[in-house]
Parts: structure tokens; C-alpha cells; sequence
């Protein structure tokens, strides 16, 4: 992967310009394309999706996707990398713009993880499973794999730490601690039973009795823009709507999902709504694009975000226009620009996590 700086004329093209000329590229590509969206990017860059999901179904697609020689992924870094990993080895991912990446997966990285583990080890001994959220880097997917562990995305945790409490004891969870103390709560493990491990302190913060105790080992990791929706927002829009229901992301902290009625992925999300009756009222606290296009797409419910002052992923939101018109015209004249492209010694290792992700359900 190197990095090539956008032509600049792309920014000066008038919005249905850059329209006409990707949909010229898309139609000059034909089966040879696929363009991969991901549920938070915006409506002018969703529109131009072959297939649009979450990450979970993002991966099946580009597992699936055996013939196209490109795939253009809409979404994040991590997102990307991941096609690579599951895609054919004669096909090539290229993210529009390299900078769209993850502030929650840029929160764990694989020294501070190997450290974790070695401490991990010499107070425990094998008996943890390490599981990395879908939103970490190649490296750590690949970390995992070596270990006997898996990638879990927010639409399988569940069955993801069933069945690494098969495997052993306890799991270290990384890099979202709210996501894996969410889900951890719901399968009625104790709170008090789930420690959270601090990459900057000895021992991750914690004394030796306590991880003995512990079943699940809570990265200290979040999303930056998921973490921002409270308790309060939730009583405050129970006082206003009566009949509300609230339906978040795991991402959301746990004070907010144990107050919501419902919590999933983004593709739970959407498919709650596509399924609600007509009239029925929803705050939804998830990427604002989302909660935005659902309110779009469904005038007969009433759609409002659980927190109006919310905030976009300005990560995910680099992806615009006038870079996915440059890819795409590059791509027409066979040149990949932005390549996603994993070492090959990390993807025969995570592959091996990412395929059990795919196969527990
Ligand atoms: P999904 O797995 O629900 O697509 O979520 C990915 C993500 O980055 C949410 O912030
Ligand atoms: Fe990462 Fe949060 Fe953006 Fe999802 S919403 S891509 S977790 S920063």
C-alpha cells in the first residue's frame, strides 16, 4: 500500500459531474467492479453500492465476490483490509481514501496486545481466548488466528464468546470494551466478573486475584463517536415519547443499552426498521447517516437519533465524491490507486479468524 495524493481536479467538478463520470466508470467496468458500502457512508456515496451492509455482511460479500477483479471498498480501513484478506489472491481492494480509518481500532496495536497477553499468561496460563472485534488492524486478526481465537463483528459476538467459553475460561476481548461488556452482560456473565484491562498500567490495572476471578478481559477501547450518547438521552426522550423505542448499537455504553429496548448491528438496525409498523416511534442511537437515511427511507415511522446534537464518523464520512470518481477512473484505466494490500504473513493467520467469524453464526 502506498499512498497516492488525489488529483485536485476532482475537488473542483460540480457534484453531478462527478455523478455522470462514476456511473460512466461503473458501466465501462461492468462485472469486473464491485462496490462494497458500508450502512454509516454518505447517501452520495451509498447510492453507487453494489451491496450495501454492515461489516459482517460487507465481509460475506467480498468472500462471495469470486469473479471482479476490483472491489472498491466504501467504509474503513480495517474494512478494507479484511476484503483483501477474503478476496481471491488475483483481486485487488482499493479504499478511496486511505485516511479513512478507525479511532477505536487505532486504540489497541499489537505490541500493547502481545504484552497484554504475556502478563495474561503468567497469571492465568492458557486459559483465555483471545477475540478481536472485527475494527482492529490485520495484525491483530492475524494475532488471534495464532492464538485459537476468532474475530467476532457486532452482529455474531454473542455466538462468538458461547463459543470460546467452550473452548476455555475466560476471553480477552479486544479493542471495545463496550461492545464485549454488553454482549458479556446479556449472556449473564456478572459485571463484576468482567475487568477492564488498561494497556498504559501494570498488569492492565488490575491485581492478580482479579483477573483469576475474571471471565471476560475488557480492552480499555471505545468508539469515540458511539460512546458519546448517555443514560440521560434516553430518560430525556422517555419523558418527551411516551411510546418511544429505543434500539442502539452495542457500541453504545452499557448504561445505555441496558436502558434501551432493543441493541445490534447495524444491519439489526436496519433491519428492525425496515420490519417496524407503520407509526411506530424510534430513537436510534447509532452514525447519524444511518439514523438520518432510515428517517428518509421511512416517512410512515417516526425516526429521530437518540442524541440530536450527535456527532457523524468523520472517518468513515472521508469517503466522498470526488474520491470515488478518482478511484474509479483510475481503475477504468488500470491503475489501482489506494491499494489495500495485507502481507501475506499476517493474512494466512487472519483469514484463519476471519473464516471462523464467517462460519459462527
Ligand atoms: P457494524 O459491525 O455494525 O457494521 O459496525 C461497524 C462499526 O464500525 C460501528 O461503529
Ligand atoms: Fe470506528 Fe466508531 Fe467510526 Fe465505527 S463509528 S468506524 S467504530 S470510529
Amino acid at each position: 500500500m502506498y499512498f497516492v495524493p488525489i488529483d485536485e481536479k476532482y475537488y473542483r467538478m460540480r457534484a453531478d459531474e462527478l455523478d455522470a463520470r462514476i456511473s460512466a466508470a461503473k458501466d465501462a467496468l461492468g462485472d469486473r467492479l464491485v462496490v462494497l458500502g458500508h450502512h454509516y457512508q454518505h447517501d452520495d456515496v451509498i447510492k453507487f453500492a453494489d451491496y450495501r451492509g454492515d461489516s459482517f455482511k460487507l465481509s460475506q460479500m467480498a468472500a462471495a465476490q469470486t469473479e471482479a477483479d476490483y472491489i472498491v471498498f466504501c467504509g474503513v480501513h480495517f474494512m478494507a483490509e479484511s476484503a483483501d484478506i477474503l478476496s481471491g489472491p488475483h483481486q485487488r481492494v482499493s479504499l478511496p481514501d486511505l485516511k479513512a480509518g478507525c479511532h477505536m481500532a487505532d486504540m489497541a496495536d499489537i505490541d500493547a496486545v502481545e504484552e497484554c497477553w504475556a502478563d495474561l499468561m503468567s497469571v492465568v496460563g492458557e486459559t483465555v481466548v483471545p477475540i478481536t472485534y472485527m475494527n482492529s488492524a490485520a495484525d491483530l486478526k492475524a494475532f488471534v488466528g495464532r492464538n485459537q481465537g476468532a474475530v467476532c463483528t457486532s452482529a455474531n459476538a454473542r455466538a462468538i464468546l458461547e463459543w470460546s467459553f467452550d473452548q476455555k475460561r475466560r476471553v480477552l476481548f479486544f479493542p471495545d470494551e463496550h461492545l464485549g461488556r454488553n454482549v458479556g452482560w446479556e449472556m449473564g456473565v456478572p459485571l463484576g466478573s468482567m475487568i477492564l484491562w488498561d494497556p498504559d498500567k501494570p498488569n492492565g490495572g488490575n491485581t492478580p486475584e482479579a483477573i483469576e476471578d475474571s471471565r471476560i478481559v475488557l480492552w480499555k477501547g471505545n468508539c469515540p463517536v458511539h460512546q458519546l450518547f448517555n443514560a440521560k438521552h434516553v430518560q430525556r426522550l422517555r419523558e418527551v415519547f411516551a411510546d418511544i423505542q429505543v434500539l442502539v448499537h452495542p457500541e453504545c455504553k452499557h448504561e445505555v443499552v441496558e436502558q434501551a429496548d432493543l441493541s445490534g448491528s447495524t444491519g439489526f438496525i436496519v433491519k428492525t426498521i425496515e420490519e417496524a409498523q407503520p407509526g411506530s416511534q424510534w430513537a436510534i442511537g447509532t452514525e447519524l447517516h444511518l439514523v438520518n437515511r432510515l428517517a428518509k427511507e421511512h416517512p410512515d415511522k417516526f425516526i429521530v437519533s437518540v442524541d440530536p446534537n450527535m456527532c457523524l464518523c468523520t472517518t468513515m464520512n472521508r469517503i466522498d465524491r470526488p474520491h470515488l470518481a478518482w478511484v474509479m477512473e483510475n481503475l477504468v484505466k488500470g491503475s489501482v490507486v489506494n491499494e489495500i494490500k495485507v502481507a501475506d504473513d499476517i493474512a494466512e493467520w487472519a483469514i484463519i479468524a476471519l473464516n471462523r467469524m464467517l462460519d459462527i453464526v
